[in-house]
């Protein structure tokens, strides 16, 4: 089973699509932000996601997953475009799973639209619907006989423009202890993916402002399963960590588009091992670097 991790893509668009009424507050330092230089950096992402869509079907990947950040500011002709350019990435055998940043939810209004419920729908089934306790969180996709996909969301508005912190909700958390438990789960390998990375590479916790605000019960309640990993981004920085307190792995994508800095995961499961791949961007090509490979007993980097 061969599954594909991306992450923040952050696909851009005119701003001259954006409402006048919508540069108010956050936005129009978002906006501001654009302008002076994020628009530039992910300038060729939708050309990016293309050609990670070549890279998936060259590869014979099984399943992609992304875990968020399609957009800038959460607005509607955003989430019109990132559904429209990562819809040749859903066709994989087994198909797309995703999760939406805190970029996707920038203000309140696309929570409260439920943009991201609406615009990508048909990748929000769950086999174990009973389990979606937050709306369509805990989503659960059973892959083949062996592996789990869980995705939480850990993603919310922040009105402040100097926060873009996240949690992951009670009920979800509560719910994913729950799942720990399941017998349907317990003989899987699991992965745990959600937006905000719960550590940074360096080993330590983000800061209150940017960073998954319960890292610590996340890592707890994934620790319980048998043999889980986590997949995030947020961090725009490709990386792999543990954490030395729970052993919990973690795998963040970081931009799959950031210009001079993509990246991505290529997972191989076979039994109970593990290669986890590093993929990087070259010319207008993804290809594969350096690797890992994990086993049942530990995860040695
Ligand atoms: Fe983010």
């Amino acid at each position: 089973m061969r599954i594909l991790h991306f992450s923040d893509p952050h696909i851009p668009t005119p701003l001259s699509h954006v409402p006048l009424v919508k540069w108010l507050g956050k936005r129009a330092i978002g906006g501001a932000n654009l302008i002076l230089g994020r628009y530039r950096l992910f300038a060729d992402a939708a050309e990016k996601l293309a050609a990670l869509a070549r890279f998936t079907a060259e590869q014979r990947v099984d399943l992609v997953i992304c875990t968020g950040d399609y957009t800038a500011l959460g607005l509607t002709h955003e989430y019109e475009e990132a559904v429209r350019t990562a819809r040749p990435l859903m066709n994989a055998p087994h198909g797309y799973i995703n999760v939406p940043g805190n970029h996707d939810y920038y203000l309140a209004d696309a929570l409260r639209e439920e943009r991201f419920r609406t615009y990508f729908k048909t990748t929000l089934t769950s086999d174990l619907p009973e389990s979606q306790v937050d709306g369509p969180w805990p989503l659960v996709r059973l892959i083949g006989e062996d592996i789990a996909v869980i995705a939480v969301n850990s993603s919310r508005p922040n009105p402040q423009p100097w926060r873009s912190s996240g949690k992951i909700p009670e009920n979800q958390l509560a719910q994913l202890q729950k799942l720990s438990e399941d017998h349907r789960l317990v003989d899987r390998r699991v992965f745990v993916i959600t937006h905000h990375a719960p550590m940074r590479a360096n080993g330590k916790k983000d800061n209150r402002l940017h960073g998954l605000t319960n890292a610590d019960q996340l890592l707890l309640v994934c620790s319980e399963f048998h043999r889980a990993l986590i997949l995030c981004g947020h961090v725009h920085q490709c990386y792999h960590v543990i954490d030395k307190t729970t052993g919990q792995a973690i795998f963040c994508a970081g931009s799959v588009s950031l210009e001079g800095k993509e990246g991505l995961w290529l997972f191989d499961i076979q039994g109970d091992e593990i290669k986890a791949t590093k993929g990087r961007l070259n010319g207008r090509h993804y290809e594969l670097s350096s690797e890992i490979k994990l086993t049942n007993q530990a995860y040695p980097c």
